[in-house]
């Protein structure tokens, strides 16, 4: 990795402006540029289209190495959190900052606990949609409905009311996803049980059925735990940066979600491992490996390897490598011993990783490319893999809503533009249009 760049400040020639722009350090990481004056002292803009060099905010929830493989919840490395916390002790860290005293975990556990249920009308709501309807669309029209029923938390300039809209968001996420996958399937709707954490309620209210007693499989709910803590966060990315952005404008917390949602079911982000499942069902065998990542490395072909490839890590995704631990003890606890798309996965991603373009591009399995073998093997359809990840990512999307809420600078975001555009041009009337 290269090393740390340490000026303190920038200087940058503009035809006959010569500006001094200030840098800005953080704790670890990238420093900054500051160019909030460069419009002012220039009449220019910069111009980033994909932000592949520019910082949208200053945060202090996650930090990605990319170069290292290395990612950080407020300063916990993922590997340290996933093997021994639990997805609502990274809730409140994430939230909060700091790991919860036992006091602490056991209230917030309480609060999440009580806020697990829905409004009952929203059970009217989901029968608006077709059975058929991709869970994710349901989410983002469900999800959005729910700043329909809340009008007791929405002065978001009251911290109280921003904890109660945080607290509602994450304890009902997994009730909603379960919600959307039952009606999927044209199942009844199972309430949440209070005597159950997080991960076993989720699995309960989505494979329950009235008609027989529902054991939790101790070995699933502690690998959906874990995956839930994978996803929870990841600095801002594309749809952190929509909650952010719809955020900044004082909208609605739960419609932020929602735009979350919207932009996280795209495939070039979260809807990745669908895609990735899809992809290694495509490829079927072995054998059909080096004709597909032959297409993967063709121009002229759209098809990438999905689950392949990150904006940040050009390095192993550090989550990628717990997914793929947790995908082997899925099947093993399952029982599964020669899973077809596990070994077009194993084989794909050895071959890949001693491909020339795939070193030199530095793509590296991302945390997409394991997740749909584990979902499928615990029993999810791939359409419901996206709204895992969102559940997941619920939290991360509030804690970063709450963290520019709560910036003393925070403004609303407004982007400006390169216009390529028509010049200034006379109106003509249609009897002159040629
Ligand atoms: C997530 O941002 C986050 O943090 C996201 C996420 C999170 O937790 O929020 O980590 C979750 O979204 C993970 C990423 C899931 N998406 C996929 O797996 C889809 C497949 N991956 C690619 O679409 C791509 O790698 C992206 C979208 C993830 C990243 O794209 P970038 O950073 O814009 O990079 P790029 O598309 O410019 O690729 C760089 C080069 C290109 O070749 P050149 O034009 O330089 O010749 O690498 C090639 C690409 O063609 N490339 C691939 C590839 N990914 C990139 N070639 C084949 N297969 C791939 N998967």
């Amino acid at each position: 990795m290269e090393a740390k760049n340490t000026a303190k400040s920038a200087a940058l020639a503009v035809g006959d402006a010569k500006l001094e722009l200030p840098v800005k350090e953080g704790t670890i990481g990238p420093s900054v540029i500051d160019i909030g004056k460069l419009y002012g002292q220039t009449g220019m803009f910069t111009y980033d289209p994909g932000f592949t060099s520019t910082a949208s905010c200053e945060s202090k929830i996650t930090y990605i190495d990319g170069d290292e493989g290395v990612l950080l919840y407020r300063g916990y490395p993922i590997e340290q959190i996933a093997e021994h916390g639990d997805f609502l002790e990274t809730c409140y860290l994430l939230l909060y900052g700091e790991l919860p005293t036992a006091a602490q975990k056991a209230d917030f556990d309480f609060r999440v606990t009580r806020h697990t249920m829905v409004h009952e009308q929203m059970t009217r709501f989901f029968q608006g949609f077709r059975r058929d309807a991709h869970p994710m669309s349901v989410m983002v029209g469900s999800v959005g409905a729910l700043s329909a029923f809340y009008h007791d938390s929405t002065d978001i300039s009251d911290p109280q009311q921003r904890m109660i809209a945080s607290i509602r968001m994450i304890a009902k996420m997994p009730t909603m996803a379960a919600m959307a996958y039952k009606y999927s399937i044209g199942q009844p709707f199972v309430y949440p049980k209070n005597d159950l954490d997080i991960s076993s309620n989720f699995l309960r209210m989505c494979f329950a059925v009235p008609a027989e007693e529902y054991k939790v499989n101790p070995v699933l709910s502690r690998a959906m735990d874990r995956i839930f803590i994978l996803h929870a966060d990841h600095e801002q990315n594309a749809s952190t940066s929509t909650v952010r952005l719809a955020g900044s404008s004082g909208a609605n917390p739960f419609a932020c979600i929602a735009a979350g949602i919207a932009c996280l079911w795209g495939p070039a982000h979260g809807g990745a491992n669908e895609a990735a499942l899809k992809m290694l069902s495509e490829i079927g065998s072995v054998d059909k490996i080096p004709e597909y990542v032959r297409r993967a490395k063709d121009k002229n072909d759209p098809f990438r390897l999905m689950g392949f490839g990150h904006r940040v890590y050009k390095n192993y995704d550090p989550r990628a490598k717990i997914m793929q631990k947790t995908c082997h003890e899925v099947l093993s606890e399952l029982g599964i011993k020669d899973d077809p798309l596990l070994d077009v996965a194993m084989e794909l991603e050895k071959v890949a990783l001693k491909d020339d373009y795939f070193v030199e591009k530095k793509l590296y399995p991302n945390i997409d490319f394991y997740s749909g073998i584990t979902l499928k093997a615990m029993g999810f359809p791939t359409a419901m893999f996206t709204v895992l990840f969102a559940l997941a990512r619920t939290v991360g999307w509030i804690a970063q809503w709450k963290e520019m809420i709560e910036d003393p600078g925070q403004k609303i975001g407004r982007p400006r533009q390169l216009y390529t555009g028509a010049t200034r041009r006379d109106y003509l009337p249609i009897s002159r249009r040629r």
